[in-house]
């Protein structure tokens, strides 16, 4: 059903977790994927095993959060790409804490990695997209951004914040024929959630209606969907992929 084949995907985060999963069915439907995260030698690793695989892939060194490394890692994508139609933004941390234990720092991480890294690499990738009169932003949230959750004021501030940055892009640039949604996914298994400890899993999966935490191949699909041509109506989402936990 999906062809990317002749377009160019930027995933943010892409060394482990939905990221890698995003990057990796990108390239299976054709997409060249270029894989961006902050150890180098990971994200080379995530891209290595695509082109085993057959597909297209870029592996480049970048903190999201860190405007001289942005600027540096999109020199050198210039070089090897001539544009980016889609663009996931991914990468995120979590620095749990209750407020008032909550360090400057914790703040500052949070906010730097999943806003101002969202900012800064999607401010890049737009400028292209304006002028091809094409693109997909598809931006991560969570579904904390709805529920709320103790102990992550700054995590849930910062993806609340991802959706009023996707819808307010969303607008600024549907007469350019780009289109900006969020998918805002329940709790999935990766590296951020086996901190949680067995037990919080299981009360956890008791609490969603389809009985399990998802996978990163949920999410992924979510992002096929969103990035495909045919999803060109689409603008300004948030889509939920999260067992029915918030509907
Ligand atoms: N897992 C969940 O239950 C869940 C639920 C809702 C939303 N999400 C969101 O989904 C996204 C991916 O989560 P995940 O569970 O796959 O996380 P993960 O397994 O911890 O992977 C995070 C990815 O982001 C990269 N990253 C972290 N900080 C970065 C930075 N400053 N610059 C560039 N890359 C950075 C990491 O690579 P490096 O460490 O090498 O940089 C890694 O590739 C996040 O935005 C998260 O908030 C996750």
């Amino acid at each position: 059903m999906h062809d990317f084949s002749n377009q160019v995907a930027l995933v943010t985060g892409a060394s482990r977790g939905i990221g890698r999963k995003v990057a990796e069915e990108l390239a299976s439907h054709g997409a060249y994927v270029v894989l961006a995260s902050r150890s180098q030698a990971e994200v080379e690793a995530a891209a290595q095993e695509i082109r085993e695989k057959g597909g297209e892939a870029l592996a480049v060194q970048m903190d999201v959060g860190q405007i001289d490394q942005v600027r540096s890692a999109f020199s050198s994508i210039k070089e090897n790409v001539e544009k980016v139609d889609i663009l996931i933004n991914n990468a995120g941390i979590a620095r749990d804490n209750l407020l008032l234990r909550m360090k400057d720092e914790e703040w500052g991480q949070v906010l730097r990695t999943n806003l101002d890294g969202l900012f800064y690499v999607t401010r890049e990738v737009v400028a292209g997209m304006v002028r091809q009169r094409f693109g997909r932003v598809i931006n991560i949230t969570s579904v904390v951004a709805h529920m709320g959750n103790p102990g992550q004021v700054n995590y849930v501030s910062s993806k609340a914040g991802i959706i009023g940055f996707t819808k307010a892009l969303a607008r600024e640039v549907a007469s350019r024929n780009i289109t900006v949604n969020a998918i805002a996914p329940g709790f999935i298994e990766t590296d951020m959630t086996t901190e949680m400890g067995q037990k919080v899993k299981d009360e956890l999966r008791g609490s969603i209606p389809l009985k399990r935490l998802g996978s990163v191949g949920d999410v992924a699909y979510g992002v096929l969907f969103l990035a495909a041509k045919e999803a060109g109506y689409v603008t300004g989402h948030v889509l939920n992929i999260n067992g029915g936990m918030y509907m």
